[in-house]
């Protein structure tokens, strides 16, 4: 693929950057120097997660003519890939949404990309790929193994992007995040329940329990362990990922956590204090697909990028807590 516009001081197109991730990226993009556009189709993402001098497209990943006019129009130097479905869950019951909305959406963005000439990626991937992993932390090399279609779609993106990358000048990163948590502040909150933390929110703020799912696996106390990574610090590992790139090629997938791992107890614990709610929890059944232990090591980020979590898991409570708060239905 040759390079027609080649820009390397044009902004990045930052694509699902309305949504809870996207809005921290685009900030951190601004705050770096490094500019952006965001396109993004609003199914999920809010306009007003964004600063108003950030230029919006509104339209979605399959769009192709679209993705590759605005392209050109930006002269863009590169594009960070976000925009996708999300929910392991939800993918297992629509897997035709997922393997559409992510696997054909990456094809079509690296189609319009391909005929724009633009040839820098930064790819939002997942430690989904590696599904049950066999080692107690996860190093880029594992073998990945998803196992849901979400997971799937993510590590297909990723040979779309890698394969794409051997046969044209394509430079490209790929993140495989962890578990996303915090905000960066109160009107960047996770407005998605979907996941543990604000689950656990929803729960103790409406009179409910939280559910741990499972407390019977072979781990300090039964529950499951997570990797919890602050937004603030994801949306940083994409710039210096993106400053790689304007280096020169990278062509190489990341583990973006802390390499430390968190039981959900650890979890609700760090929430009762920080809430000062002091809440119960249900021990129901295990979740199907939930594996025991998911931690990262980070080190091959911490080394190539440059990148390493500043934020421990109370700073992602406890400003995940002041964003919910902040709600408008909180
Ligand atoms: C965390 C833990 C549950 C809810 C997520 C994203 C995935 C990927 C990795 C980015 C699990 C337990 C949860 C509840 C519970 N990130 N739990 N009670 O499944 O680890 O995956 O991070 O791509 O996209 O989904 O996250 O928040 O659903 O669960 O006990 O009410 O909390 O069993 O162990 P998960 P999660």
């Amino acid at each position: 693929m040759t390079s027609e516009n080649g820009s390397s001081s044009g902004p990045w197109l930052l694509t699902g950057g309305a949504g809870y991730i996207g809005a921290h990226v685009a900030r951190a993009l601004q705050s770096a120097g490094l500019g952006v556009v965001v396109l993004d189709d609003l199914s999920t993402g809010v306009r007003e997660r964004l600063s108003p001098d950030v230029p919006l497209v509104e339209a979605n990943m399959l769009d192709t003519a679209t993705v590759e006019k605005t392209l050109r129009k930006y002269q863009v130097s590169g594009v960070v890939h976000l925009a996708a479905k999300k929910a392991a869950g939800e993918s297992v019951e629509k897997p035709l949404l997922y393997w559409r909305e992510n696997a054909e959406g990456t094809r079509c963005l690296l189609e319009a990309m391909t005929a724009a000439g633009v040839s820098r990626i930064v790819f939002s991937s997942s430690s989904s790929v590696y599904g049950e992993p066999e080692t107690e932390d996860v190093a880029e090399d594992a073998p990945t193994r998803p196992v849901s279609p979400y997971g799937e779609t993510k590590l297909v993106s990723e040979w779309m992007i890698r394969d794409l990358g051997s046969a044209s000048d394509l430079a490209w990163a790929s993140l495989r995040y962890f578990n996303v948590a915090g905000a960066g502040a109160p009107e960047l909150g996770d407005t998605g329940v979907f996941n543990l933390i604000p689950l656990v929110f929803q729960a103790i703020t409406t009179g409910g329990r939280p559910q741990v799912f499972g407390d019977d696996y072979d781990t300090r106390d039964g529950s499951c362990i997570r990797d919890y990574i602050h937004v603030v610090d994801l949306a940083e590992a994409h710039v210096a990922a993106a400053r790689k790139l304007l280096e020169g090629p990278v062509n190489a997938a990341y583990n973006i956590g802390r390499g430390e791992g968190s039981t959900v107890k650890e979890v609700l614990e760090v929430v009762r204090e920080v809430t000062g709610i002091d809440f119960d929890y249900g021990v129901v059944g295990r979740r199907g697909g939930d594996p025991s232990r998911v931690v990262a090591r980070p080190e091959k980020a911490n080394a190539e990028l440059g990148w390493r979590a500043q934020h421990d898991l109370r700073d992602m409570v406890v400003s995940a807590w002041e964003a919910w708060q902040a709600r408008p239905a909180g």
